[in-house]
């Protein structure tokens, strides 16, 4: 596995695998990474002749008083899963690769509507600050496809709607969520959580099953799904950020009409926030 933290290495490999006739997928991390992204990994394997991984943790993406500063960072074990995965170039660039003027000064890119609420409600500038790392990172690495996971559903459809809204010749792939024999979806940030915290973290994803068994048996009461659900969150030790039904696609609020569903919700436990999603076909 080739490792490269500069712009202009990347771009010189890019241009000789293209110069060879070979198709590119791209896994965009900020490492630490687990079985969820290993998938992603894996997923790419399957669609492109050469993957790239890259390692990058966004500032960009972090409120003032987020954990941007103790994100887990763990480069070397992280190569070392690459490696052994097949992946044929992981990209670390530095902040200052990406950034070079600054945060202040940077153009953005931001993508309304499927931003709004949710995760981009409580993260004010998080998806701003997604679309601008992505669209770089898109453009050194010009792939073909690119693989991103479900667990983070907003930002999925966030990439997507950025992608066909300014035309980007990159096929962006959702690979499914990967959890714990619990339940508990795979997380980076599952590291700050204690063998206790976790097990009441795996309440999140029993009350978003639940949640989507009501849908299933034809419960149409949006509200009151929701409302019973941050109830059973509340009462098992986690505290509702959000918990919502919404259109699969645009993530608009449900309405009796829409066939295919998202719940999408999110929750503290102390510190730490996690979210989670589950897919409803009515
Ligand atoms: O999902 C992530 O890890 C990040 O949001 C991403 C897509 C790598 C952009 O920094």
């Amino acid at each position: 596995m080739q490792s490269v933290s500069e712009i202009k290495s990347l771009r010189s490999q890019i241009k000789a695998w293209r110069q060879q006739g070979l198709s590119i997928a791209f896994v965009p991390t900020m490492g630490n990474l687990h079985n969820g992204h290993f998938s992603l990994v894996e997923k790419a394997k399957t669609l492109a002749d050469k993957v790239v991984v890259s390692i990058f943790v966004n500032p960009m993406q972090f409120g003032a008083s987020e954990d941007l500063d103790s994100y887990p960072r763990t480069l070397d074990e992280d190569k070392q899963g690459l490696a052994e995965l097949g992946t044929d170039l992981v990209f670390t660039p530095s902040v200052e690769a990406i950034y070079p003027n600054g945060l202040a000064a940077q153009s953005y890119v931001d993508v309304p509507g499927v931003s709004m609420g949710y995760c981009g409600g409580t993260r004010p500038g998080h998806f701003k600050g997604v679309a601008t790392v992505v669209t770089k990172l898109f453009n050194m690495v010009q792939p073909d496809f690119a693989c991103f996971g479900e667990k983070d559903y907003q930002q999925l459809q966030v990439i997507k709607t950025m992608v066909r809204d300014l035309s980007i010749p990159i096929e962006i792939v959702g690979v499914p969520t990967q959890r714990e024999v619990s339940g508990l979806a795979m997380s980076s940030r599952n590291g700050y959580l204690s063998a206790d915290e976790k097990d009441t973290a795996k309440v999140l994803f029993q009350t978003l099953s639940d949640a989507a068994k009501m849908l299933a048996s034809g419960n149409k009461d949006f509200a009151d799904i929701e409302q019973q659900a941050k109830s059973q969150l509340l009462k098992n030790g986690l505290t509702p950020d959000y918990f919502a039904i919404a259109n699969a696609i645009t993530l608009k609020p449900a309405t009796l009409k829409d066939q295919q569903l998202v719940i999408l919700a999110a929750a503290f436990l102390g510190k730490v926030r996690l979210i989670d999603n589950l897919q409803v076909s009515l």
